[in-house]
C-alpha cells in the first residue's frame, strides 16, 4: 500500500510523500525510507500508516511529540490499541478506518438497512476473501460489516469466526469466514439467509489503488484539523 500511495502521489501538485518508515529495509526507491520515526528529518504534516498495529505505540508517541496528524489505515488493532488511539486523539487529529473505499462504506450502510428490514428471521453470514499475504483475520472490513449488521439488533448477536466439527444448531450469531489465496485484493459478501430466499450484498476491489486514493483524500482533508478522532463518515 505504501508503494501504491507513493505512486499515486508522484504527479500530485498539492501533496507529496517526503519519506517512509518501515522496519523492513527498502532500497532503490526515490524517497528515503527510515527504520524508525526518530530518524525522520523531513518536515511532516501527516503520517499515513499502512503498516501494522505493531507500529502504533512508537508512531503515535512521535506524532504527539511533534504535533503531527495521523491517518491510521492498518487493521487488526486490539482493544488496548483502540484505547491508546482515543487518548492520543485528545492531543492530535487522528483519522482511522479499516476501509477507504466509498463502495465499502456504502455497503456498511446498506447492510444496516438490510438487517433492520429483514429482522431476526434472516441469518447473517459474512465471507471475506483476501490475498495469501494478509496477516490478520477476519479482515477489518468484515468486522465493520458485522458491527453494522449487529447495530440493527442492539449488538445482541455473538460473532462466530468459522465453523468446524459437531457444532449443533445455529445460534444467535453472525458468522464470519476468512478465505486466503493468491492475489485477491479484497472481496466481501454479506449473506442474509431467510426461509426460501437469500439476499447477498457484495463488494469487490480489483486494485489496491481504490484504498490508496481514499487514504490520500483523507490525509489531505485531515491536514491542519484540530485534535480529535475522525473517520469516513466525516468525509462522506
Ligand atoms: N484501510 C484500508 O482501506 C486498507 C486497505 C488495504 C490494506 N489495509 C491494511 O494496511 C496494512 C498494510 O497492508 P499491505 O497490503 O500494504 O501490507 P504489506 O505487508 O504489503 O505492507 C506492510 C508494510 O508495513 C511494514 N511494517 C510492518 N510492521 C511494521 C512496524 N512495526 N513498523 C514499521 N513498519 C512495519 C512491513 O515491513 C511492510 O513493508 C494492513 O494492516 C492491511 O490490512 C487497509
Amino acid at each position: 500500500m505504501g508503494a501504491t500511495v507513493t505512486d499515486l502521489l508522484k504527479d500530485d501538485e498539492t501533496a507529496q510523500v517526503v519519506c517512509g518508515v518501515d522496519i523492513t529495509p527498502c532500497v532503490g526507491g526515490k524517497i528515503p525510507v527510515y527504520r524508525t520515526f526518530d530518524c525522520v528529518k523531513e518536515k511532516v504534516d501527516v503520517i499515513l500508516d499502512f503498516s501494522s498495529p505493531a507500529a502504533l505505540n512508537v508512531e503515535l508517541n512521535w506524532a504527539v511529540k511533534k504535533g503531527v496528524t495521523v491517518v491510521l489505515a492498518a487493521t487488526g488493532y486490539t482493544q488496548e490499541d483502540l484505547k491508546f488511539i482515543e487518548n492520543c486523539a485528545k492531543k492530535v487529529a487522528i483519522f482511522k478506518t479499516a476501509n477507504f473505499s466509498i463502495g465499502v462504506n456504502l455497503l456498511v450502510k446498506l447492510v444496516r438497512e438490510a438487517a433492520e428490514t429483514l429482522g431476526e428471521k434472516f441469518d447473517i453470514e459474512i465471507i471475506e476473501k483476501h490475498h495469501n499475504q494478509k496477516v490478520d483475520a477476519p479482515s477489518g472490513t468484515a468486522l465493520m460489516l458485522a458491527y453494522s449488521a449487529n447495530a440493527a439488533f442492539d449488538d445482541s448477536k455473538e460473532y462466530l469466526n468459522g465453523r468446524c466439527g459437531k457444532i449443533g444448531k445455529r445460534g444467535n450469531e453472525i458468522g464470519i469466514h476468512a478465505v486466503r489465496g493468491g492475489t485477491i485484493v479484497g472481496e466481501h459478501d454479506v449473506i442474509f439467509a431467510g426461509d426460501d430466499e437469500v439476499i447477498t450484498l457484495s463488494h469487490s476491489a480489483s486494485s489496491k489503488r481504490v484504498f490508496a486514493a481514499g487514504a490520500i483524500k483523507a490525509a489531505k482533508w485531515l491536514a491542519g484539523k484540530p485534535a480529535g478522532k475522525y473517520d469516513m463518515k466525516d468525509i462522506i
